[in-house]
């Protein structure tokens, strides 16, 4: 199959990347550089020993996309990762994030719909269930209230899926949402960079791990937790790969969502002090007020990723710690 894949050099998308290949298909990356780095393109040859072609081009220049489809004619998917991430950044600069993430979504999906190509898979987040009655989220259940404006975007994204879909049911379309995808790919050559200070977990463990952060606060642990401190559904990137590599393989017509979880809560001390029992590495931190804004305690209920696309976790809390800080090794 000959896939576009926008984003194709970010965390998420160059693991995605590789496992696409691995399966012999034909890869079109198209990547702004915007918050990735053109050297991950060798590096994702050089695991997979394919080549992937690779358009600097961004979305919002609608010409330069159809310019691909153009050139590339038989695109048979678009598998759509490329949009701005950052939780803390959406809140202080929202206008940024609506007119950046909805126009490319946008713009995508008119040029799809341009060339007649209509299999769509799309990078949602948990973040869209906002909050629930139970810590299990399912996806029978109600998209909630979003906490940031980043959440939003993927809320609307997924509603604008959902009336293309109604509008032409000849859309293929897959709704992924992820719970926390953290580690890395275990060749050590790529792995997940935050630009400037981490606000996510793992990443800051990587940098108290290697001495460039002093202190991994805990926010938080006096939740209703059984040890008090935040439950997340952690998921190894390559697992993840790993699903979009499968929505793709099993997508039927319709609009689909899947959660991709492991279907298990890990709570940060948890994943702390499993990452210092793998890596032998003693982790300085301490307790800290909570963070505005975060909840208590949610994880996936992985059924339906399981039953309808044949796809489950196969990589461990350990795996992640070890394969995280293996990157972090080889990249400090
Ligand atoms: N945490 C700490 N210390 C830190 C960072 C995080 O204790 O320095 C805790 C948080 O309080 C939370 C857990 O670690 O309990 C996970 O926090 P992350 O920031 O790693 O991840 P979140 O669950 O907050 O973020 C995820 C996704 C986002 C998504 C968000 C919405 O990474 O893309 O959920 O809730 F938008």
């Amino acid at each position: 199959m000959k896939i576009l894949v926008t984003g194709g050099l970010g965390f998420i998308g160059s693991h995605t990347c590789v496992e696409l290949a691995k399966e012999d298909n034909e890869v079109i990356i198209v990547d702004n550089l915007y918050n990735s780095k053109e050297e991950v393109l060798e590096k994702i040859e050089k695991i997979s020993g394919k080549k992937f072609k690779l358009y600097k081009y961004d979305l919002k220049d609608k010409e330069k996309i159809k310019k691909v489809f153009e050139e590339e004619k038989n695109i048979e998917a678009v598998i759509h990762f490329a949009g701005y991430k950052a939780v803390g950044e959406s809140v202080k600069k929202p206008l940024m994030y609506y007119s950046n993430n909805i126009i490319t979504t946008t713009n995508l999906l008119e040029i799809m719909h341009e060339y007649n190509v209509k299999k769509f898979v799309f990078s949602s987040s948990a973040t869209v269930y906002g909050e629930q009655e139970t810590p299990k989220y399912v996806e029978t259940m109600k998209r909630g209230e979003t906490t940031s404006p980043y959440g939003t975007t993927k809320a609307m994204i997924e509603k604008i899926l959902e009336d293309l879909y109604f509008s032409d049911n000849s859309w293929n379309i897959s709704i992924l949402r992820y719970f926390n995808p953290v580690g890395a790919h275990e060749s050590g050559l790529i792995g997940e960079e935050p630009n400037g200070i981490p606000n996510n977990l793992m990443p800051y463990i990587m940098k108290v791990a290697s001495g460039k952060l002093e202190t991994l606060s805990i926010f938080g642990n006096d939740y209703p937790t059984p040890d008090g401190t935040g439950v997340r559904d952690y998921i190894h990137v390559v697992d993840l790969a790993k699903g979009h590599v499968q929505a793709l393989k099993k997508m039927k017509q319709g609009l689909k969502v899947y959660n991709l979880g492991s279907g298990k809560g890990v709570s940060v001390l948890e994943l702390v002090t499993t990452f210092e029992k793998v890596n032998n590495i003693k982790l300085n931190y301490k307790i800290a007020q909570r963070r505005p804004g975060d909840l208590p305690e949610y994880f996936a209920d992985s059924q339906k990723a399981l039953k309808e696309l044949d796809w489950k976790t196969e990589k461990t809390i350990e795996d992640i710690c070890r394969d995280a800080w293996n990157y972090e090794k080889n990249n400090a």
